[in-house]
């Protein structure tokens, strides 16, 4: 269950086990799953299932303790420089946004861009492009305590995509948000998933989310219990804008 073929994955996990140092919790066993690019991948499961561990090991902020993940074929722990891997490959989103406080929305945007090949002139006009593809065009000199959260996690997406990474990893990204608030960062993940073909894992416990995903993966005791495709999600970006369509307009697969 939840194996798929090498071929075309992004992202592919192999038989992964996580057990934590003091040897009590096995947070995962035998995590076997492949993302395909351009899949809106969400996993859920209940607190302590292993997401948050799952989604860490995948970014390469962790270590498993048994098994491995390939990203375009090539095992993480063959890379010489995990850091640069993940400046170039991955955008992370977290639950608490993580902005820094004393930098503009503009400014916080750039930060990634510093490892990159961008001048400073040429990383604020990215940062400016993103603000808008985020719809934050209008806030650019704010500064996070000056946002809503809505806003600050809309910093959060547009600072994962500031070096363009074909991933975006993201945990709990609605967790600090009213069910509007978050109706709407999901309605711009989905945008995004569409209009940029976006690769998106997002971990979460709230299940409206599963109403956007392409893929669903439900993770407990750290196993996965299931692991579905849906062809064509329930709501998505165009479906939003079409308001009142039953059937929404989009269904890739
Ligand atoms: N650093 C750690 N040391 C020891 N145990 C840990 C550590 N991190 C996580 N765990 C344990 O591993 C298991 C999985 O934790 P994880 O954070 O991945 O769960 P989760 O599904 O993300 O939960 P939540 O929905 O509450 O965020 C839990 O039993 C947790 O207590
Ligand atoms: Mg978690």
């Amino acid at each position: 269950m939840g194996t798929t073929s090498a071929r075309g994955d992004l992202i592919r996990t192999e038989s992964l086990g996580k057990v934590f140092a003091d040897g009590q919790v096995q947070a995962l066993i035998d995590v076997n799953v492949g993302i395909a690019q351009g899949e809106f991948t969400t996993i859920l499961g209940p607190s302590g299932s292993g997401k948050s561990t799952l989604l860490g090991i995948l970014g390469g902020l962790d270590q498993p303790t048994t098994g491995q993940v390939l990203f375009e074929g090539k095992p993480l722990s063959s890379m010489r420089n995990l850091d640069d891997f993940r400046t170039r490959k991955i955008g992370f989103v977290f639950q608490s946004f993580l902005l820094l406080p004393t930098l503009t929305a503009r400014e916080n945007i750039q930060i990634p861009m510093f490892e990159g090949p961008l001048r400073g002139s040429q990383r604020v006009e990215k940062a400016t492009q993103l603000l808008e593809a985020v719809g934050l065009a209008h806030r650019s000199e704010h500064l996070p305590s000056q946002l809503s959260v809505g806003e600050r996690q809309r910093v959060a997406i547009a600072r994962a995509l500031a070096n363009d990474p074909p991933l975006i990893l993201a945990d709990e990204p609605t967790g600090n948000l009213d069910s509007r608030t978050a109706q709407s960062i999901l309605d711009l993940f989905s945008k995004l998933h569409e209009e940029r073909g976006l690769t998106l894992i997002v971990v979460t416990h709230w299940e409206p989310l599963v109403d956007y995903a392409t893929r669903v993966i439900r993770l407990k005791d750290g196993r996965v219990a299931s692991d579905e495709y849906i062809a064509k999600p329930l709501r998505s970006y165009r479906s939003v804008m079409n308001e009142g369509l039953e059937t929404p307009a989009s269904g890739r697969v």
